[in-house]
């Protein structure tokens, strides 16, 4: 039985993936620091594993993905991730460093275990990222940077375990509307562009992993809008990204 690991698979897109793998046969390790937050009833799932983990803690992520595997993980998904709404004029040092520990230090630490793991075995590590990633402009959140980072570390990444035989894929999507996603948008996703559902987006991801692909970006439109708005001179894109998010704050 092939097995996958997700961290961060507890809720939202995680627990959506962890849905979708369990459907194709797999045995299915899921971890977050608080599994139950979200009130989903784990027991009906014979091959569901569920563990208290937090992956900014590389001996205890460490521990957890090797009691489920016991040493054999055909994919590991770093998924454990964190954002607020965070202007750029409501930075404070509290936010940006869970920004850091929960996107950052998370995926370096799944990619760590991975390597431990799938090294000379074979196996797939993918980070989710974010399709805002692609654009870049001079007020770009916190969050954004933090998921830039995450890209550029994946990059790297690949290239250093491909002697490994580990894949690294990088995973970009755009809205999805998951609890956190409502949460922090007051159940009102109307202005926010092309959501789709966690079950849309775990499908989306789980057919890019089979497939190989080395950059899941998601949905299309979202990417050729961000890819069409990158081509504006700076100063242009700076003003319609400054007008959007004053926009959105104030309806
Ligand atoms: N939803 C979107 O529109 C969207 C768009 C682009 C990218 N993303 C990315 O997709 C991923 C999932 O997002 P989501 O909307 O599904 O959010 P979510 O429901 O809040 O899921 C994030 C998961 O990560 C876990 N987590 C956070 N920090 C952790 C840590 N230190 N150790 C272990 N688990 C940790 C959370 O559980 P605990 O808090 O209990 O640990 C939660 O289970 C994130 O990386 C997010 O940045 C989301």
């Amino acid at each position: 039985m092939k097995t996958v690991f997700i961290t961060g698979g507890t809720s939202g897109i995680g627990w959506a993936l962890a849905q979708r793998y369990l459907s194709a046969g797999y045995r299915v390790g899921i971890g977050s620091r608080t599994p139950d937050k979200e009130g989903h009833d784990f027991t009906p799932y014979t091959h569901l594993f569920v563990y208290s983990v937090d992956a900014t803690d590389l001996t205890a992520l460490k521990d957890t993905i090797h009691t489920f595997s016991q040493g054999q993980l055909d994919i590991l998904i770093a998924g454990a991730g964190n954002y607020t709404d965070s202007a750029l004029e409501h930075i404070s040092w509290q936010e940006t460093n869970a920004m850091i520990d929960n996107n950052i230090k998370a995926t370096l630490n799944a990619l760590e275990v991975a390597r431990e793991l799938m090294q000379n075995k074979g196996g797939t590590i993918a980070c989710i990222a974010s399709i805002s990633t692609f654009l870049d402009y001079e007020e770009a959140t916190i969050y954004t940077r933090c998921k830039q980072a995450v890209l550029a570390i994946t990059k790297a990444y690949r290239r250093a375990y491909r002697d490994k035989g580990i894949e690294v894929i990088a995973i970009h999507p755009g809205y999805v509307a998951t609890p956190r996603l409502m949460e922090l948008n007051s159940d009102d996703l109307s202005k926010k562009q092309y959501v789709i559902t966690p079950t849309e987006a775990a499908e989306i991801i789980y057919h890019g992993i089979t497939q190989g692909k080395q950059l899941i970006v998601f949905p299309k439109k979202m990417y050729r809008l961000i890819r069409c708005l990158q081509l504006l001179p700076k100063g242009i894109l700076q003003r319609i990204m400054h007008k959007k998010a004053k926009w959105q704050k104030q309806n």
